[in-house]
């Protein structure tokens, strides 16, 4: 394959941030193509988060500096994230363990707006995480309905449409999705949830590493993210529209601030993880360039995206090319898609393939990636799922070439 030039590209100039990219395998640095399912953290980052329990670690909303301290952390965290989100109000921030447990919450609190016989759409190209906190609801006599997909990854659009009906309360759905890089049409979804008079719930857990975020002009009612997907520690983010987490009924203790959007987060917040998030928000402003926050984010975003996709297309194009491969999901040059690659070699399982690669310090996952149900129709479950390959801000085209070459090593044993 072609050389990618690597004079000024991105990876270069970020490389150095991030300490876990020195490690090594055979005395070889490690490739981490595995940022699908978290990526690697700056040492802006890591500092932030040592830096809360070496200077002011506190609980909240007390009468001393270390907790007034704490406070102002957490605002402020809430304060960029709804930036880097395109929200105008830091009250629409809630702030959460991961995706899943905010889900959950939420989903409670939306089942005791609802009647019996209500519906709620999800699709089958979601994440278990934006399916099994609704599919849940089922028990209690809410309607699930499910969407189909077609063989490449994409969304059964006239089946949506089928399934969006008068009696929709709610619409969740990924905006990409992490097992076959999808990128769902969100205007058009958003116009049918709006028709039905329904709302609309985006898992942007997937979509957020790899292009800027604008919930004000998605017009969405609720967003789902996690900072650990882009380059932040563990941590689940959830935006609600000013004023609908008011009107929800979360569990909640009645000690607890009653107001959104602290009204759906319970008991003590992992402080020192807050304050690594907000200094993730920072670190990716560097990236961009522009006079506001927002300007910067947006533009480190479209940056870190275009990397991604010239690494992704030429992995693309090499595997392509190679018999006993099968790509799965929307082809690139049909569609808008994420950087993440994931097929199957005939003759090796995805583990296998996984293992070789992971023994020569090339980091890759393998199986369903908790997308079980698009792996599952598309009949890949009792194979062991596919391989996956995800393109992050700190991947080279060095990289995708030793990963070429090793895939070549590979096919040498087939
Ligand atoms: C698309 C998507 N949605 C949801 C999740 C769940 O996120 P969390 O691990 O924060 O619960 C993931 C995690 O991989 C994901 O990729």
């Amino acid at each position: 394959m072609n050389p990618i030039p690597e004079k000024n590209t991105l990876a270069l100039h970020v490389q150095n941030d991030f300490p876990s990219l020195q490690r090594k395998r055979r005395g070889k640095q490690v490739i981490y193509f595995d940022g699908p399912a978290g990526t690697q953290v700056p040492l802006a980052v890591i500092h932030a988060i040592s830096d809360y329990y070496r200077k002011y670690n506190a609980n909240s909303h007390g009468c001393f500096d270390t907790s007034r301290e704490t406070d102002n952390m957490v605002l402020e965290t809430r304060k960029l994230l709804a930036t880097f989100l395109g929200s105008s109000s830091w009250k629409t921030i809630s702030l959460g363990a991961n995706m899943t447990t905010l889900n959950y919450s939420l989903s409670k609190a939306i089942r005791r707006s609802l009647e019996q016989g209500d519906e709620i759409v999800i699709t089958q190209l979601d994440h278990e995480a934006n399916r099994g906190p609704w599919l849940e609801l089922e028990k209690t006599g809410i309607r699930v309905k499910e969407v189909r997909i077609h063989q490449n990854g994409t969304l059964d659009l006239d089946d949506l449409a089928r399934k969006i009906t008068r009696s929709t309360r709610l619409v969740a759905v990924g905006m990409a999705s992490n097992a076959l890089g999808t990128v769902n049409d969100m205007h058009l979804i958003r116009n049918l949830t709006r028709q039905a008079g329904a709302w609309l719930l985006a898992d942007a857990v997937h979509y957020a590493p790899h292009f800027p975020i604008h919930v004000e002009e998605l017009d969405v009612d609720f967003l789902l993210c996690s900072a650990y997907k882009f380059y932040g520690p563990h941590a689940g983010i959830l935006y609600t529209r000013e004023g609908l987490l008011d009107q929800l009924e979360p569990d909640r203790l009645k000690t607890q601030d009653q107001q959104a959007p602290f009204r759906i987060e319970t008991g003590t917040p992992n402080f020192a993880t807050i304050a690594g998030v907000g200094e993730t928000i920072r670190y990716l402003s560097g990236i961009g360039s522009g006079v506001s926050l927002r300007d910067r984010l947006v533009s480190a975003m479209e940056k870190i995206g275009s990397h991604e996709q010239e690494l992704a297309l030429k992995l693309y194009h090499d595997l392509r090319s190679r018999p006993g491969v099968k790509i799965y999901g929307p082809p690139f040059e049909k569609y808008k898609r994420t950087p993440t690659l994931s097929f199957t070699v005939e003759g090796k399982t995805a583990r296998e393939v996984a293992c070789f690669l992971g023994e020569r310090g090339i980091y890759v996952w393998d199986g369903d990636f908790y997308a079980r149900r698009p792996v599952e129709v598309l009949n890949l479950l009792n194979q062991g799922g596919l391989i996956r390959i995800g393109m992050s801000m700190y991947n080279t085209g060095k990289e995708v070439e030793r990963l070429t070459e090793t895939l070549n090593e590979l096919f040498k044993t087939i």
